[in-house]
Order: structure tokens, then sequence, then C-alpha cells
């Protein structure tokens, strides 16, 4: 069978100048991705007078997420950008303010109480199902992707809406990543952290709203006394707990974890989703395997957790399309103590990157790394390969604590949505388009035929 290749992004052959790169990044991240980055495991070079490290390779992003992960916390551009809308979130937070969240939070996450959670994913994947449905003509996918795992997030972590204008709140997201999102790879390097830029000022109202509304459906929440039955993702994080010392989370704390759960989850999963579509539509024969161990187990229903585990197939497309497109594509760290990743000395105020992106495309490290192909993720194909080699999640003590939730909305949504349609391109390939996420751009149109 003849693999499909997406197309790409070609990487420039010698790294640009100041100018070049700025222009570039601008519009998207990965034309900067110097074409040795996808040979060598480390690429390090210097932009004015700042010394960064991309790294690449397997060994160096085990030493940077797991053996010396305090050494490099994550950059405090980064965590300046963000802490506006998620204040000392999870994910915002370091040192001590860190470990309690995490300790409090990650048992959220279980398997089980994620498990809880599936039976209002399908009910998600449902709707989303009959809204494309009722689309006519093509159907633009992202579009879709994002309304139907914001749907999901709405669900569970603020069951109701009646506190909640969802429309409202998803055009605020849009403008805060039209705004501050739009960090680009140079942000890191060049400004002062103090000067506020533009972006941040225009950004403060989107917050406020988006804060407002999240405020009101936790208060609305932890005042409704008569609330039984299961628990949602709301209710397990007012009731979380640190096991060492009893603290618990207050207002404010649920409010920024709550508001990044909604933000970034969604926006990660919607694009995951939307990239195995594109690739699928792309990829007939895939297609067809998938869909035939999808509709031999539900028939005409939707994908419950149970069903999950007899469609290996639907989960091998998600993380082939992780592998080619990682939601998130690249991190970035500072350095607090001189240490060394493969030849290079790595000295205290360099920046080093985390390249999952050209990790997932590593000449060295896969083979036809630009095809699809989501049988190099079937159980015999994927013995003995590096854990490190596939990332799309992070690793180490800050790995994604939300990696269960997302996994089982993908799922459940795409083995729903292969049932009952099949999908075909429509218009021209999207490229990927990297500022905060890796986005196809300008979209994904396909024909949804229903069977
Ligand atoms: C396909 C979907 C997703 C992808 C690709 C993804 C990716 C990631 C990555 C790469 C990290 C590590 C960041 C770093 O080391 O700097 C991370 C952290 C995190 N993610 Fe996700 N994520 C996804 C979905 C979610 C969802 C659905 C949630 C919550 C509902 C979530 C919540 C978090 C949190 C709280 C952290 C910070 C953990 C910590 O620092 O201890 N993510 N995610």
């Amino acid at each position: 069978m003849k693999l499909f290749v997406p197309p790409t992004v070609a990487p420039p052959a010698r790294p640009l100048g100041i100018l070049a790169s700025l222009r570039a990044v601008r519009q998207n991240v990965l034309t900067i991705l110097p074409e040795l980055s996808f040979d060598q495991p480390i690429v390090t070079g210097r932009t004015g007078p700042a010394r960064w490290h991309m790294v690449q390779g397997p060994e160096g992003l085990r030493r940077i997420f797991l053996d010396n992960a305090e050494n490099y916390p994550k950059s405090e551009v980064m965590i300046r950008m963000l802490r506006p809308a998620v204040g000392s979130s999870l994910f915002t937070s370091e040192g001590a303010d860190w470990r309690w969240q995490r300790r409090a939070i990650a048992p959220v996450f279980t398997a089980r109480n994620v498990d809880a959670l599936a039976p209002v994913m399908t009910q998600t994947a449902e709707r989303a199902s009959r809204r494309i449905g009722s689309v006519e003509g093509p159907v633009e996918m992202v579009a879709q992707m994002l309304s139907a795992t914001f749907d999901v997030i709405c669900e569970v972590a603020l069951s109701g809406r009646e506190h909640f204008d969802a429309d409202a709140y998803g055009a605020a997201i849009t403008q805060y990543f039209l705004t501050v999102g739009r960090a680009s790879l140079l942000d890191f390097l060049e400004v002062p952290y103090w000067i506020p830029r533009p972006g941040e000022l225009f950004a403060r109202g989107c917050i406020r709203t988006m804060h407002n509304m999240v405020s009101r459906a936790i208060e609305a929440r932890r005042a409704d006394s008569s609330r039984s039955g299961d628990r949602d993702l709301l209710d397990h994080m007012i009731a979380a707990s640190d096991a060492e010392t009893g603290r618990r989370m207050n207002a404010r704390d649920l409010l920024h974890n709550m508001q990044f759960f909604i933000v970034a989850g969604h926006e990660t999963t919607a694009l995951a989703l939307s990239w195995s579509l594109f690739l699928l539509a792309n990829a007939p024969e895939v297609q067809e395997a998938a869909r035939a161990q999808a509709k031999g187990i539900l028939g005409e229903r939707a994908a419950t957790a149970a069903d999950l585990d007899a469609m290996p197939l639907v989960e091998q497309i998600l993380e082939e399309a992780m592998r080619l497109y990682p939601p998130v594509g690249l991190l970035a760290r500072n350095v607090l103590a001189a240490d060394r990743l493969y030849d290079r000395d790595i000295e205290p105020g360099d920046t080093v990157f985390l390249n999952l992106y050209a990790l997932h495309r590593h000449r060295q490290l896969w083979e036809e790394p630009q095809s699809f192909d989501p049988a190099r993720f079937s159980a015999d194909r994927s013995a003995g390969r590096d854990r490190y080699s596939y990332l799309p999640f992070g690793a180490g003590p800050r790995i994604c604590v939300g990696a269960n939730f997302a996994m089982m909305q993908a799922r459940i949504i795409l083995a729903t949505l292969l049932a009952r349609y099949r999908f075909t391109p429509s218009g021209a390939a999207p490229l990927p388009v990297m500022h905060m996420t890796i986005r196809p751009e300008p979209g994904v149109r396909l024909r949804a035929d229903p069977l």
C-alpha cells in the first residue's frame, strides 16, 4: 500500500538571519526550524546576545524532562504570557507551588474518574455527528472539532451551563489567542519581560470575560448542596486535596486551573482530531480499515468507553496524527545551572527549546518519517521503541495531567464519526502553522457523506 505523504513546510537549509527569522516566525514558527534539527539531536545558535539550543534527541529530552528536570524550569516568558489568564495554575507554577497542586490534581484524572466522564463524551460525539450531518456541502472540520471538544469540557467542567455563555466564552478565547497567545519563538529571546505589549493590554478584557463566567459557575456549584450522583471534573477539583498536607484549592486556585483546563484542553484535542480527519480523508484505505473496525463494534450507535479497546486502529490513527502534527510542537525551558547535553555545554541563562515536531519526524528515529502510517503504532512495531522518541504529552514529572482525558474523548469522537461518514478532501490541503499550537491553515475542508 502506498502511504500518504502530507504537505510540509520546507525547513531553511541554513539558519536565517535575525530579520528574516523575525519575519518568518511571526507567520509560522515551523519555517525557522533548521534542516539540521531533523538529523541531529541538538542544534545550538545565537539570536542577538541570546544563546539557545534546540533539542530533538531522545537522550537529551530524557535528561531535560526527567533526570535533571529541576534544572530546566519552564521559560519565564511563556509563564509571563499565560499568567494573566491562568495565574499560578498547575501548568504555570514551579517548585513547592507546583508540587502541592500536582499531588492534589493528579488523582482527579485517574483512569477511573475519566471513565466516569465518558458518557458525557458519548453524548457530545452524538451531537457533533448530528451537527456535521446538518451542514450542506463541504464541512470545515477544525471548527466542528473545536465545538465538539469545547462541548465536552463545558459539560464536565461547568455542567449545566446556566452560568455560562459558551458562545461569548468561545469568542473571548479566540480573541485571547489572537493577541497574547500569538507568541513567537523570538519573543522568548528578544524582549525584556517587563515591557507590556499592546496585545496584553487588549487581552485584559477577554480575560475578564472568561474569569467572570468560570467564577460564577464555580461559586454556583459550591453553593449547591443538592448535588448527588456522579461527580464531574469540577466536583473532583473542589474536593481535591494534597495527600501530604491536606491543603485544598481556594476560589482563585480553582478558577485558574479550571480556566487552564478549558482553554488548553479543548483546542489541543480538537487539533489532534482535525489532523486525523484530514489524514484519513487522503488515505482512503486506512479510513476503510478503521471504519470496518468501528462499524463492526458500533453499528448505528455512538462509541462508549467500553468499545474502545476493540478498535485499536482508531487510537493508532490519533497517535500517528499527533506524531506528524503534535498539537504542542515546541516547549521552552530556562537553564539554572551548567549542564552537558550531547557534546554541548549548556550555560545558565541559555534557552532550551524542546523540539517535539522535529523529534517526531527525525530521520535517525523514524522510517519514512513524513508518511502517514498508523500501523507504526501497532504493538508489534512499537516494541523496543525508545519512549523518548514520541512525546506528544511531554514526559517526566510535568507530563500532561489530562492525557487520559484527551485520548478518551478523541477516541470516542473519532470512532463515532468514522462509523457514520465517509470523509473525502474538498479543496486544497492545509499547511501546518505553529504559534502556540500546530494548526492546519486555512482549515480542513472535507466532504462528509453519510453511510
Ligand atoms: C491532545 C491533547 C493534549 C496535548 C497534546 C497536551 C500536551 C501537553 C504537554 C506537551 C504538556 C507538557 C508541557 C511542558 O512540559 O511544558 C502538557 C501539560 C499539561 N496539560 Fe496537556 N495536552 C492535551 C490535553 C490536555 C487536557 C484535556 C487537559 C485538561 C483537561 C490538559 C491539562 C494539562 C495540564 C494541567 C498540564 C500541566 C501539568 C504540570 O505541569 O504538572 N491537557 N500538556
